[in-house]
């Protein structure tokens, strides 16, 4: 076992025994090496940020961890089927998901997950970037190698949507909507946003990348002044610090779940959890399409998951791609 796995171990060790004290020997045992060795690690964990106390006579306890999103840590309380089983953690990347797409070429298994800290040319929608400062928020992609027909790879979109609003709502209490087609909004304003990209054929798809960034504990200086939709984090709206591993496993978590259920019994119950969310219907909005832009009532989304709008002709107008905002937002 090299270094970085024995910490990741003695980690592991120590949160599977939150709040205990874990004896030397204990770890000398479970890991088959010295008490010194232990003790030097212990030291190098320590030095990184874990506040790991010597209790005379008994052993370790940890009694803090640092705020980073590390693969043991997050893996230590995850209950998952296949979402990050393997995540590869980064303290800087342009953005997790070209890493993700490196990956996938290279054949990493369906479920694998790439996690930052912060990103230095983070990708949204429609070509804009992603405001990624370190240490607050969370920016992760999945890999998935859905055997679905092409045409359905909107609907992970919508799954990664209702995943990710589930994981605010039972982390942070709070409930969150969504905006036609994969932002998540609090209070009216954008909180988290989607990039789900695809390497398909016609045949059908190779892999999606779920390219998810959520604003937790992002404070105001650190949003770009020129943002097109208003944008919030948890900590903006509620006044709450959300730990991020604790965040990132729910994430994951719900993922999981929405995920086996999508492949299960297909798409009508991520739809419906998506639409309990949607609280646009009945309102006028305008939609960037590309093509100069649409404005009508929202009615609601079509089995595939298109936008239905009212345009005041006798049919509503199937929308399959754009960018909504509400008619009251100028
Ligand atoms: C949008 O609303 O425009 C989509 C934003 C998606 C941001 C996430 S952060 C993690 C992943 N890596 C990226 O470069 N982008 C996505």
């Amino acid at each position: 076992m090299g270094s970085n796995q024995l910490r990741e171990s003695i980690v592991r060790i120590f949160l599977q025994h939150e709040g205990e004290v874990v004896s030397g020997e204990q770890l000398r045992r479970s890991l088959g090496v010295s008490r010194t060795a232990i003790w030097k690690h212990i030291k190098q964990l320590r030095t990184q940020g874990y506040v790991i106390e010597a209790v005379p006579s008994r052993g370790y306890r940890l009694s803090a961890r640092p705020d980073v999103l590390l693969p043991a840590v997050i893996k230590a309380g995850l209950e998952t089927a296949l979402i990050a089983k393997n995540i590869e953690w980064h303290a800087e990347l342009d953005s997790t998901n070209v890493r993700a797409h490196v990956l996938a070429e290279q054949g990493a298994p369906e479920g694998s997950a790439v996690v930052a800290e912060c990103q230095t040319n983070g990708r949204g929608r429609m070509g804009r970037s992603w405001s990624s400062p370190p240490g607050v928020n969370v920016y992760t992609s999945v890999i998935l190698r859905p055997a679905l027909a092409l045409s359905a790879a909107t609907q992970l979109t919508f799954l990664a949507a209702v995943a990710v609003a589930r994981a605010i709502e039972k982390v942070c209490g709070v409930r969150v909507s969504v905006k036609w087609p994969n932002d998540i909004l609090l209070n009216g304003k954008k909180i988290a946003g989607l990039l789900n990209e695809l390497n398909a054929e016609t045949e059908g798809i190779h892999y999606v990348v779920l390219g998810i960034g959520v604003n937790l504990n992002m404070v105001e200086a650190q949003f770009p002044p020129d943002l097109r939709y208003p944008a919030t984090s948890i900590l903006l709206e509620t006044g709450q610090l959300v730990d991020r591993v604790v965040f990132i496993r729910a994430l994951f978590t719900e993922i999981d779940s929405l995920y086996a259920l999508l492949l299960e019994r297909g798409f009508a119950p991520v739809r419906l959890a998506w639409e309990a969310l949607f609280d646009l219907v009945g309102s006028a909005v305008n939609v960037d399409d590309g093509s100069g832009g649409v404005r009508g009532i929202v009615v609601g989304i079509a089995a595939d998951g298109a936008l239905l709008l009212d345009t005041g002709s006798a049919h509503p107008r199937t929308i399959y791609s754009g960018d909504v905002r509400p008619a009251t937002l100028a």
